[in-house]
């Protein structure tokens, strides 16, 4: 079971894990170690949303335009896949989390795309934690899919242009049956959305670190959270309107005297 969720955390996370790559580098390793040391980081990460009643967290493992890296590096980054899969599932079924994975999951070679069908269908009634992988997954491909069904549910009648609204496009995305994001995190010290989730994150608190996704580790999650909890989020309102009635402003922060 997680915990109940607490003020302040978010209900969805979402997470870019940059660095992988570097992280070898630096070690003078092969590009696929840093991958595996990246796996160890997701198992961190998930730990860390279940202890921290996060319901829905999602990781971008490997973008549309992923596949056109070197192919021994693709090739590595799928037997990761396969043996996170083979490894994983179980125990993450015994903790109550429900995977799901998004993107153009035909371009997967078929013993994944199986395994994949098999963890989806095992964990389906799980709900301590929403776990989605984004895999071959494009923001504007997300995108031009929800309206290309829109499209055909017009052709065939079952919408009409003028129900064509905001409602009817998030409903086709993926993730519409979860709340948008509210907390993205990308690690690695780009500060770029790569084509992840261009629709969903339209009102989600943005956070990035240097530190490289094999680094991940407990105090950064967290510092990430704190930060999030200061935050306003308006959606587009005033300040006024988005505070409760009655609510104190939070102290001004004061220097430390020994800093001073
Ligand atoms: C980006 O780092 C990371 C990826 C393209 C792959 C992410 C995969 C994992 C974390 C491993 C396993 C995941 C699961 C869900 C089992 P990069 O290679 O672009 O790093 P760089 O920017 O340093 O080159």
């Amino acid at each position: 079971m997680s915990a109940p969720p607490q003020p302040g955390v978010p209900r969805h996370l979402a997470v870019i894990m940059d660095g992988n790559g570097r992280w070898a580098e630096r070690r003078h390793r092969p590009r696929a170690l840093g991958h595996r040391a990246g796996a160890r980081a997701v198992n961190l990460c998930i730990d860390w949303c279940l202890r921290r009643g996060i319901a829905a967290l999602t990781l971008f493992a490997f973008s549309s335009e992923n596949w056109g890296r070197p192919e021994d590096e693709v090739g590595a980054l799928m037997k990761l896949f396969l043996n996170a899969l083979e490894r994983e599932v179980d125990e993450l079924h015994r903790r109550g989390v429900r995977l799901r994975f998004i993107g153009e999951r035909e371009r997967f070679p078929p013993e994944i795309l199986a395994r994949m069908a098999e963890a989806e269908t095992r964990t389906a009634g799980n709900a301590a934690l929403h776990l989605t992988i984004a895999a071959s997954y494009g923001g504007r491909q997300d995108i031009a899919r929800a309206a290309r069904a829109v499209a055909e549910d017009v052709a065939a009648g079952r919408l009409s242009p003028a129900d064509i609204d905001e409602a009817a496009i998030g409903r086709r995305m993926a993730l519409a049956e979860l709340p948008p994001p509210d907390l993205f995190i990308r690690t690695g010290g780009d500060h770029r959305i790569s084509n992840f989730l261009l629709w969903q994150l339209a009102y989600t608190e943005l956070w990035f670190t240097e530190l490289l996704w094999p680094d991940l580790d407990e105090p950064t999650l967290e510092r990430a959270l704190a930060d999030f909890a200061g935050r306003e989020r308006r959606f587009g309102l005033t300040s006024a309107q988005v505070a409760p009635a009655g609510a104190v402003p939070p102290p001004l922060p004061t220097l430390d005297r020994t800093d001073a």
